[in-house]
């Protein structure tokens, strides 16, 4: 099956697809398990997240490059082992009953959830050269057998642009926020580079959308959290919602 062909098969009985942004956010700690679980029982069809290369080349799931706060410790990501970034307290800063969740691996989240939700893998890297994330995240999807229920997004375009030889098996998200317009992005990244537009939601006007069609591409915006929002941007052709409230998104959706 090509990239594109794992695309289409998603949106094939034409649903609006939901995702999960960071999993159920709204509700529990970003990006743990709890919160992606929460977003199957919620309905989503899917979940994004964010993951990092850690220091001894394993992934974890974190959204700043820092992890000053989403837990109890600090300093940089890439910095720290896996052990040491499964020592820190991932749920406190949310709510102290969720205390003792830890980051998860890319791993942990294929085994929790990979059967029964799409992953939307966003790799957060700054770097403009190869620094080999590429690599473990395409080896990590291989080794899951999550090929086909997964897309990769990022902001990197460097990143999309390394990624694509390294695993032409594998989707991609070609994720855009409003100063993306700006910056060189859009003279990196072809059409051919990607198979799915992720523009933030405000971005999405009547060029967005001829753009989307006239290369065949869905659209999966974020994030999206209102009701009348959700349903102008499904009545525009959107093929995806990246929300932080998976649950309302499904009442409004379905
Ligand atoms: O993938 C969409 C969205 O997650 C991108 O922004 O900052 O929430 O990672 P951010
Ligand atoms: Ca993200």
């Amino acid at each position: 099956m090509t990239p594109k062909d794992i695309v289409a098969k998603w949106y094939e009985n034409n649903d609006v697809l939901i995702f999960g942004h960071r999993g159920a956010s709204a509700y529990v700690p970003m990006n743990t398990i709890l919160a992606f679980e929460l977003a199957a029982e919620q309905g989503a069809h899917g979940v994004e997240l964010d993951v990092h290369l850690t220091k001894d080349r394993d992934l974890i799931i974190v959204h700043n490059f820092t992890i000053d706060h989403t837990t109890d410790g600090t300093g940089t990501v890439t910095d720290k082992t896996l052990a040491e970034l499964k020592e820190y307290d991932a749920g406190s800063w949310f709510d102290e009953k969720f205390a003792g969740l830890k980051l998860p691996t890319l791993s942990e989240v294929f085994e929790a959830v990979g059967d029964k939700l799409y992953i939307n893998v966003e790799i957060k890297s700054l770097a403009r050269e190869a620094d080999g994330t590429e690599e473990v995240v395409a080896d990590c999807i291989r080794k899951h057998n999550m090929v086909e229920r997964v897309i990769v997004s990022s902001f990197n375009p460097y990143v999309l642009k390394r990624f694509r030889p390294i695993a032409p098996e594998m989707a991609i998200g070609y994720l855009l926020h409003p100063n993306s317009l700006s910056d060189e992005s859009h003279t990196i990244l072809t059409p051919s580079d990607y198979e799915a537009l992720h523009y933030y939601h405000n971005m999405i006007g009547s060029d967005e959308l001829a753009f989307a069609k006239k290369h065949d591409k869905p659209i999966n915006t974020w994030t999206v959290n209102d009701t009348e929002l959700a349903l102008r941007l499904k009545a525009q052709g959107v093929k995806g919602i990246i929300t932080d409230t998976p649950d309302l998104m499904k009442q409004v959706l379905s």
